[in-house]
């Protein structure tokens, strides 16, 4: 019998997380041949991903430049991937979320008549410069895309507002969660030891993220002098940001928060310790999508310093808050979480809206129950 030949395309930090789990569900089925293709949009945060899930991408594009623009990764995974596909000729390609390899990867297969799956389908802000450029890339591949997979039923919804025929969107849950339970566990032991020197439990300890293109700038910079303030009021504080490498973001990190008592910059850490040290912390402050899904399913209160999301389901909940760019309201949300017992125990919610950790594996199977059909 032929094989149902998948080409898993991605990019970054975050999709190499959330597809790494469902690689791997492809490469245990025998009905299916799996290739991965990395575009290298990251490299070194990339790299980190592959080597905590064992991944040995079949092709690698290595397209990464320093500052680059959104002009360059879309030229380069355009070009980059087309001599793949020709050579490949896959029956369909899989892309994850809203980057800029998803929106492109998408685009490529289509000028050559190949069938697109969208992984994490239907998140709408329904702003399309927040987050930028996500909220386009992602409605870009929906447009794209023969197959949807929508972690929720809200995300569901969204697809069918847009026109997409309900035939093709199966709701999978988010792999996110594959992904998270496979590294969460008690008693972890960090790789990086300066980790294991800090006080979980007699400090407060926030773990922090932040790095969209559109927080760049004035909003980043009224982030971290609210950091700056919290952290000077409170000994009982400790802050731990793993600085993420883009340059843009790590010039103004370092000089706002640099010098700060109680604030560690460190370098982005590997998805174990990254995902143990959420668990342990008291709350966490991010700008990110990812951390958005996984913290709600660890119990973990989390302010989303941003002006609004396409993760409604754990603000619905109580376990997310979005507070905005403004300083003092910053400044106001993080005190009540700190020092109002209340106000804490009602947000830290171990919910679940996001997965059990069978999104993989209800992905393989719509797609091998569907593919004739398209
Ligand atoms: C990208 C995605 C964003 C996603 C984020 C996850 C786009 C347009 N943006 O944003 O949706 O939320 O990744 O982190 O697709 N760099 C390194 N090494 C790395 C990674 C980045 O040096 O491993 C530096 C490079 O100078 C690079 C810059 O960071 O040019 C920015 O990377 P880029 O992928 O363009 O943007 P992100 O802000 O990371
Ligand atoms: N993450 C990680 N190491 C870090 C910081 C984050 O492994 O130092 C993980 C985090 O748990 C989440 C993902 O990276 O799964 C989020 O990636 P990022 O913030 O780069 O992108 P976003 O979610 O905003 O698209």
């Amino acid at each position: 019998m032929k094989k149902l030949k998948v080409l898993t395309v991605f990019g970054t930090r975050p999709e190499a997380i959330k597809m790494a789990p469902l690689v791997k569900a492809l490469e245990k089925n025998d009905q299916i041949q799996s290739i991965v293709c990395v575009t290298a949009q990251h490299r070194e945060m990339l790299d980190m991903v592959l080597r905590i899930f064992e991944i040995k991408p079949d092709y690698d594009l290595n397209i990464m430049k320093n500052r680059q623009s959104l002009s360059d990764i879309t030229v380069g995974v355009l070009k980059g991937i087309e001599e793949v596909l020709n050579k490949e000729e896959p029956d369909i390609i899989l892309v994850h979320g809203d980057t800029s390899t998803t929106f492109t990867a998408a685009l490529a297969a289509f000028y050559q008549k190949i069938k697109v799956g969208h992984v994490e389908a239907g998140l709408r802000t329904g702003n399309m410069y927040s987050p930028y450029p996500e909220e386009i890339n992602r409605k870009l591949t929906a447009t794209l895309a023969n197959l949807h997979f929508a972690p929720t039923e809200e995300n569901y919804k969204n697809l069918i507002n847009e026109g997409i025929d309900g035939k093709n969107i199966f709701i999978t849950g988010n792999t996110v969660i594959d992904a998270l339970l496979q590294v969460v566990k008690p008693n972890y032991f960090f790789k990086v030891d300066e980790l294991n020197k800090i006080d979980f439990v007699n400090k407060k300890v926030i773990a922090m993220t932040c790095h969209r293109r559109e927080n760049q700038g004035k909003p980043m910079e009224d982030i971290f002098e609210a950091i700056k303030e919290v952290v000077a009021a409170d000994e009982s504080v400790e802050v731990i940001y793993p600085v993420h490498l883009s340059p843009a973001v790590r010039e103004i990190a370092f000089r706002v928060l640099g010098d700060v008592k109680g604030v560690h910059l460190i370098e982005p850490l590997e998805y174990e310790d990254f995902a143990n040290l959420m668990n342990k912390a008291y709350m966490i402050i991010t700008d990110s999508g990812g951390l958005q899904e996984e913290a709600p399913s660890l119990g973990k209160p989390i302010l989303v310093v941003r002006t609004e999301t396409e993760r409604p389901e754990a603000v619905a909940a109580g376990t997310v808050r979005v507070v905005g760019v403004n300083k003092e309201n910053i400044v106001k949300e993080t005190r009540k979480l700190l020092q109002d017992n209340h106000e804490y125990n009602q947000m830290a919610n171990a919910i679940n809206p996001y997965g059990d950790g069978r999104s993989s594996e209800r992905i393989v199977k719509a797609l091998l129950d569907n593919i004739g059909i398209l």
